[in-house]
C-alpha cells in the first residue's frame, strides 16, 4: 500500500477545492496494457511518427496509416480501464466542478465512468471525412482499409497528428478549465507536446496548485507544488484515500 508524503497545505487545498482539473497522458493508460509513446519501449521507438501520425504520411499512404490505427484499435479494444482511470471518475463525482483534460485517444476515461472529458487529441474510435465533414463513431476496429466516405473520399482517423492544431472548442474548454481550477493533477504525461503541456502553467499562473503523478521527473517537476513518483494505478488510489 503506497504511503504518500503530502504537505498539509496541499491536502487542505485538495479537500476544500471546488474546481479541479486533471491532465492525463499515455502513462495513465500504461497499466491497462496500452503502450506509451516515449521511453524505453515507447511507440515512437518502434514506429516512424512521420509516416503514421502526420497529414503527409496519411496522404502518402492512407492504407499503411489505417493498418496501424486498426492494430491500435484492436489493442485498445482488449484493454480495460485501470485504478487510475477509476479514481479519476470517482473524483469527478466528488468535486463540484471537475474536468478531465486528456491527450489520450483511447477512450478509457469515459469507459471508466468519467463524464466531463475534453479530448485534446481526438479519439481513435472516431473517423471523419475532410471533404463533406461526415463523422462516424466506431464501436469496433475499422473493417475496410482505407474506409471510404459516402462521398467517395477516404476517411481519416479523427485524431490530432503532428503539425496539426488541437480542435478549437476543446482548446478553449481546456484552457478555461485549467485557468479556473484551484488544483490541476497532471498524470502520466512527459509534458513535451504543446499546447497540452502548457495547461498546468495556466493553472499555476492563476494561483492554482500543480500536482504531478509520474514514474519520473518531467519539465513540470521544476514548477509543480508536489510531484509523486510511482505508478499512477497505485498513487491515484492512495492520493484519493488521503483526500476523502
Ligand atoms: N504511471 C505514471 N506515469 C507513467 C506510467 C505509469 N504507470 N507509465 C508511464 N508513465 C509516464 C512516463 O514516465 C512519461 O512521462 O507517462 C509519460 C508518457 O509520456 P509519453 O509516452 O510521451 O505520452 P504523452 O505525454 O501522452 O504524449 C503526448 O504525444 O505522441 C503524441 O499525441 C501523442 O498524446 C500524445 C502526446
Amino acid at each position: 500500500m503506497q504511503r504518500l508524503e503530502i504537505p498539509e497545505r496541499i491536502l487542505r487545498r485538495l479537500r476544500s477545492a471546488k474546481q479541479v482539473s486533471v491532465l492525463t497522458g499515455a502513462g495513465v493508460s500504461a497499466e491497462s496494457g496500452i503502450p506509451t509513446f516515449r521511453g524505453a519501449d515507447g511507440i515512437w521507438e518502434k514506429y516512424d511518427y512521420r509516416k503514421l501520425a502526420t497529414p503527409q504520411g496519411f496522404e502518402d499512404d492512407p492504407r499503411l496509416v489505417w493498418e496501424w490505427y486498426r492494430l491500435r484499435q484492436i489493442e485498445i479494444g482488449k484493454a480495460r480501464p485501470n485504478r487510475a482511470h477509476e479514481v479519476i471518475a470517482e473524483m469527478e463525482r466528488h468535486y463540484p466542478s471537475f474536468s478531465v483534460l486528456t491527450q489520450n485517444i483511447d477512450g478509457m476515461h469515459r469507459r471508466a465512468g468519467s463524464r466531463n472529458v475534453v479530448e485534446l487529441h481526438g479519439n481513435i474510435w472516431r473517423m471523419r471525412c475532410d471533404r463533406d465533414h461526415t463523422v462516424i463513431d466506431l464501436d469496433a476496429p475499422v473493417k475496410d482499409i482505407p474506409p471510404l466516405c459516402q462521398c467517395g473520399s477516404i476517411m481519416r482517423p479523427d485524431v490530432v497528428w503532428f503539425g496539426e492544431q488541437m480542435p478549437l472548442r476543446e482548446t478553449e474548454e481546456a484552457s478555461r478549465a485549467a485557468r479556473e481550477s484551484e488544483v490541476i493533477l497532471v498524470v502520466g504525461t512527459s509534458a513535451v507536446v504543446y499546447p497540452a503541456a502548457a495547461l498546468p502553467i495556466l493553472t499555476r499562473n492563476s494561483g492554482g496548485s500543480v500536482i504531478e503523478i509520474n514514474l519520473e521527473p518531467t519539465d513540470i517537476t521544476s514548477y509543480a507544488d508536489l510531484s509523486l513518483f510511482g505508478l499512477a494505478g497505485e498513487i491515484m488510489p492512495a492520493l484519493w484515500r488521503s483526500i476523502r
